[in-house]
């Protein structure tokens, strides 16, 4: 459940918007004037940084009372079922939400609007390289495509992303679809967007965060 703006989240985490506010968070006013500009998320300097992240969104909720950090471990949990010899995969599934993180003052904050995948992309990508950061900035994209393309899928998508979906570009037009199935790595995305769908159980027991830091390394080192 998405919390109210003023309302502060278990530990501490707290939302900086509304998702309502979606689309005007992706921009800011420049120091040198009136235009607006892009938001940058700022990459993750190191595995200690980015470990960091994901400890801050144990407190940071999801949907109904799963933590980012419950569903992403169960993310990544999925993917290496799946795809046991991807490690990069695994990887992108474990960080696939960071981007609804940003830097505060001290530590992390929640924040509820469109861009998050385009965010976690440019928070991984100078660390995890550009693969892991392409993946996670293209698992909204994957969630359109499967509107489009899978008449089943609609039924397995949570109220959250019922409601994201509103302001991420909503069911890709057929000719949105035709594009995405002639990039490379789209079965890749579909893999780790459905893996994310299934990713919501509350209570489901998976590896904790520590069973994640050699792949993390081992990405880093080849990003
Ligand atoms: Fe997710």
């Amino acid at each position: 459940m998405l919390p109210a703006e003023s309302e502060c989240l278990v530990g501490g985490i707290r939302p900086v918007q509304r998702l309502a506010n979606a689309g005007a968070s992706a921009e800011k006013r420049s120091a040198a004037g009136n235009l607006r500009v892009m938001r940058v998320a700022e990459g993750f300097a190191s595995v200690n940084e980015l470990f960091g992240a994901l400890n801050a969104a144990r407190d940071a909720d999801d949907e109904g009372g799963l933590s980012i950090l419950d569903h992403c471990l169960q993310c990544a949990d999925l993917i290496k079922v799946a795809r046991p010899d991807d490690v990069e995969l695994q990887v992108a599934a474990l960080v696939h939400d960071l981007g609804w993180l940003e830097r505060a003052p001290n530590g992390w904050a929640l924040r509820l609007d469109a861009a998050h995948d385009v965010d976690g992309s440019q928070l991984v990508r100078r660390l995890l390289g550009p693969r892991v950061a392409y993946l996670v900035g293209s698992h909204v994209a994957a969630k359109r495509f499967l509107l489009a393309t899978d008449s089943s899928y609609r039924a397995v998508l949570s109220a959250r992303s019922e409601t994201t979906l509103e302001f991420q570009g909503g069911v890709m037009a057929p000719e949105e679809t035709e594009a995405f199935v002639a990039l490379p790595e789209w079965e890749d995305l579909v893999a780790l967007r459905r893996a994310d769908d299934a990713a919501k159980i509350r209570g489901k027991l998976v590896p904790g965060l520590d069973a994640w830091t050699a792949a993390v390394e081992e990405v880093a080192a080849a990003g």
